[in-house]
């Protein structure tokens, strides 16, 4: 079972800056990300649980045009003030949103056209990530980028049996893993609505990252 909303909230209350420490396995499957999803012609990027910001950080400084905004949101307020502090210097390039958890957008339709979420879907319901995909549907523009990466299963003996431990744990105790289990994202993906892009699973340390790149059709 996941976390319910003010589980997840009080864990990245407390968990903070230590979730940037996560990077020796995340940094990889960022790279991969970055590596494909052509940030350099983005106008507008909205982030859904942008954490301390350091991937925000990282996108400003070295990969979205200097006339591209940013928009993040996160439920934790320890990470909204995170994040704030963190991208202060980019002005009105860019903000981050409190959220109150609920999966809708504070953006109206087709007004984004790049969606950016790491290491968040997996720590949601089956229906939130469903919700979540007709939301970012609804606001990005046609032809628009989602990228998202999350835990994964296994492809390799090793990866396996690490994906596997996580798993058990999240089954025992989702709060021991900050209410994250691997799963794979491209079942969730509407082919009517997405066309698929990209997609690869990337270890590292032993732990799977699935990175999906994902193109909004016509509606
Ligand atoms: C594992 S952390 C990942 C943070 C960041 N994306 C990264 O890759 O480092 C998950 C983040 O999602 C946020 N989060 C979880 N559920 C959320 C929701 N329903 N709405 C907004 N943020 C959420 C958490 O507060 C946390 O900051």
């Amino acid at each position: 079972m996941t976390l319910d909303l003010s589980e997840v909230q009080q864990f990245y209350d407390r968990f903070g800056k230590k979730q940037d420490l996560q990077g020796f396995y995340e940094d990889p499957a960022l790279d991969e990300l970055i590596g494909h999803a052509r940030f350099d012609e983005a106008k507008s990027v909205f982030e859904f649980g942008c954490g301390t910001g350091r991937f925000a950080a990282r996108l400003l400084s070295d990969h979205l045009p200097a006339s591209a905004t940013y928009c993040g949101c996160d439920l934790s307020r320890t990470m909204v003030d995170l994040a704030r502090e963190r991208l202060a210097s980019y002005g009105d390039r860019a903000q981050v949103l409190q959220s109150e958890g609920g999966i809708r957008f504070p953006l109206s339709d087709h007004s984004v056209d790049r969606i950016v979420s790491t290491y968040v879907l997996d720590l949601l319901s089956e229906s939130d990530i469903e919700a979540f995909l007709h939301e970012a549907y609804r606001v990005i523009e046609a032809g628009g980028t989602m990228c998202v990466v999350s835990l994964t299963r296994g492809t390799t003996f090793a990866s396996r049996i690490v994906s596997g431990i996580w798993a058990a744990i999240f089954r025992m105790r989702a709060s021991l893993v900050g209410g994250c289990r691997p799963i794979r994202l491209e079942p969730y993906i509407d082919e009517g609505a997405w066309e698929v892009a990209y997609q690869k699973v990337v270890i590292a340390y032993g732990v799977p990252s699935d990175v999906l790149i994902v193109r909004a059709r016509e509606s």
